[in-house]
Order: C-alpha cells, then sequence, then structure tokens
C-alpha cells in the first residue's frame, strides 16, 4: 500500500521551513476550496527581489504539509517573478508524484505562496506579471462552473 512514496514521507515526516517569519515582507493564506485546510506563507525579500526566506503554517494533511516543505525550500533563492512560475505540478514533480485525490493539498501550496507575493507586491507597490488576475480571496475551482466551452 505505497500511496505516498519515500521523498512525500521524508518532507513530510521532517518539514523543511515551518513556522512563521517574524516581521515578513509578505505574508499569505489561503483555504483550500476542495477540503477547508488552511496554510499560510511568510516570506523575506531582499532588494534584488530575491526570496531570502521561506516559511510555513498549516492546518493541512500530510501531502499539504511535504507540498509546502517542497515549495518553501524550492523558491528561498529565487527572483519572485520566478517564484510566481512555481505551479503545483512542478511541486509535485520534485516531490515524485503524488496521488491523484492528493493534488488539490499541492494547489494550496502555490496558491499560498502566490497570497504571500501579492502582499508583498502591495505593500511595496509592486506589480508582476505572474500575478496578473490572481485574487488571494478567489476560489480557483469556480473557474471551471463559469468557463464552458463558448465555442462557436
Ligand atoms: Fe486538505 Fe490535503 S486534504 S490539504
Amino acid at each position: 500500500m505505497a500511496l505516498y512514496n519515500d521523498k512525500v514521507m521524508e518532507y513530510f515526516m521532517n518539514p523543511h521551513n515551518v513556522g512563521e517569519i517574524e516581521n515578513p515582507d509578505g505574508k499569505g493564506t489561503y483555504g483550500s476550496p476542495v477540503c477547508g485546510d488552511m496554510m499560510q506563507i511568510t516570506i523575506s525579500v531582499d532588494d534584488n527581489d530575491v526570496i531570502t526566506d521561506a516559511k510555513f503554517k498549516t492546518f493541512g494533511c500530510g501531502s499539504a504539509i511535504a507540498s509546502s516543505s517542497m515549495a518553501t525550500d524550492m523558491i528561498i533563492g529565487m527572483k519572485v517573478e520566478d517564484a510566481l512560475e512555481l505551479s503545483n505540478q512542478k511541486i509535485i514533480d520534485e516531490l515524485g508524484g503524488l496521488p491523484a485525490v492528493k493534488i488539490h493539498c499541492s494547489v494550496l501550496a502555490e496558491h499560498a505562496i502566490k497570497a504571500a507575493i501579492y502582499d508583498y507586491a502591495q505593500k511595496h507597490g509592486k506589480t508582476y506579471k505572474g500575478l496578473e488576475g490572481f485574487d488571494p480571496n478567489e476560489e480557483e475551482d469556480h473557474h471551471h462552473d463559469v468557463e464552458d466551452e463558448d465555442e462557436e
């Protein structure tokens, strides 16, 4: 019954970057519309727009812990605009895969990072292409209801 691979288990059992940065440059929270679990990400950003630290706190499942642990590892050292490119699929790939029913847990990590960067951008008067159309309070899954194949 190997539902989770070894890497996922390792990141879940020994998560990196747990906690909260004091006086962060950006702080974002996201609640999963799928399961109701919550994730908070705090980031520090230097003058060159490089993320120097990232931490997470979650009321989420093991996959959410593994995903945010991996995701925060990945964005530390990245430029903000590159971190915005971090899709949940990249997180899953780096973890070596997640069970299908747990995909949304990685989405939680992706969105919480975007929410933290959104907060950073708001506070520092910055705009990023990767944030276009992103609203931290919007529930992603509702898109599917609206965007029907409306072609002629
Ligand atoms: Fe909610 Fe995984 S089940 S984040």
